[in-house]
């Protein structure tokens, strides 16, 4: 059994289709990545699979529960770790825990409290105020109460958006020590680095479906090749050099200033310029050229 089956499922706002006929499958233990654009369908799918949100259609299971139905033992299963910080400033590190644990209803509250501070470090700050720790501790501090119950299934919306670059390589460790456990992630996010760096499979979403899905080091191979070759020029001999790469059968895309021709490694005769920076192909080639958006 899959800890996540989706099936066709379809969710609309009014004329908006979130979520267009999604088929996903996340097997256990794994870390699945879900990258897309913002508005590609993550968020909505994550909501779909907490039950915050009821599909229109399709066939949706949760850790052998069928959703909508079962969405209440499915929740009870799962860690859930929001996107903004909805800590309680005016309780202790402890008690921030305490009662989740209680909600969850661990059995033995005091054991999970404990083992929640060390997996977050901060056993030796559990008697402060949240209000007194700094912006990485408390993402820490977050991560590790959507864990109180020791869920199989975690569920990660977007976990480092918006935060500064320090913080978000301490979340990064605390995902990676998730996953060495082997806990299940679903980890939806728009930045290529973070799915490369801890997804074993990735699902790129676009417009409410998965358009591919893959180890990051195959889909690279299978829709990049081995190498791109970027090209910093003014603006129209870009628009020249695309052409005549395009017309020799390569495919190109923007990189910010420059170009990028993919599959460099196939290109016969000038249709990439002696002034390029060849470098080895990645994800973000990967998601530029399936998504049409450029990367973040
Ligand atoms: N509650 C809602 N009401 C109306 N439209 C929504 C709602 N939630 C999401 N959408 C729309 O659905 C699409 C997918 O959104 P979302 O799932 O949030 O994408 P993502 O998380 O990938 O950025 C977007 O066009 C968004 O505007
Ligand atoms: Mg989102």
């Amino acid at each position: 059994m899959a800890a996540i089956e989706l099936r066709n499922v379809v969710k609309t706002f009014g004329p908006i289709t979130a979520v267009d006929g999604l088929d996903l499958n996340v097997p256990e233990g794994i870390c699945l990545g879900l990258l897309g654009p913002n508005g590609a369908g993550k968020s909505t799918t994550m909501r779909l699979l907490t039950g915050q949100a009821v599909a229109d259609s399709g066939d949706l299971h949760v850790l052998g529960h069928e959703l909508p139905a079962q969405s209440k033992p499915a929740r009870a299963e799962m860690g859930v770790v929001p996107q903004l910080d909805n800590l309680d400033v005016d309780v202790t590190v402890e008690d921030n825990l305490a009662v989740y644990a209680r909600l969850y209803r661990v059995k033995d509250v005091g054991a999970a409290v404990d083992r929640c501070l060390d997996l977050a470090r901060l056993r030796d700050r559990r008697r402060d105020a949240v209000d007194k720790l700094s912006g990485g501790m408390r993402r820490r501090l977050l991560l590790a109460r959507g864990l109180v119950h020791e869920p199989r299934l975690v569920l990660l919306d977007e976990p480092t958006v918006g935060l500064d670059p320090q913080i978000r390589t301490e979340l990064w460790t605390l995902i990676g020590d998730l996953k060495s456990r082997g806990t299940t992630i679903l980890m939806s996010t728009h930045y290529i680095e973070e799915a490369e760096r801890l997804a074993d499979e990735v699902a790129v979403m676009h417009r409410g479906k998965i358009i591919s899905r893959g180890r990051p080091a195959d889909l690279i191979s299978e829709h990049a090749g081995r190498q791109t070759a970027e090209v910093y020029a003014p603006p129209q001999r870009l628009t020249e050099l695309r052409v005549s790469a395009e017309a020799a059968g390569l495919k190109v895309r923007p990189a910010g200033p420059a170009i990028a021709i993919v599959g460099s490694e196939q290109a016969r005769d000038g249709a990439v310029p002696e002034d390029a920076v060849v470098r080895a192909a990645t994800l973000e080639d990967v998601f530029v050229l399936l998504t049409g958006e450029e990367a973040e």
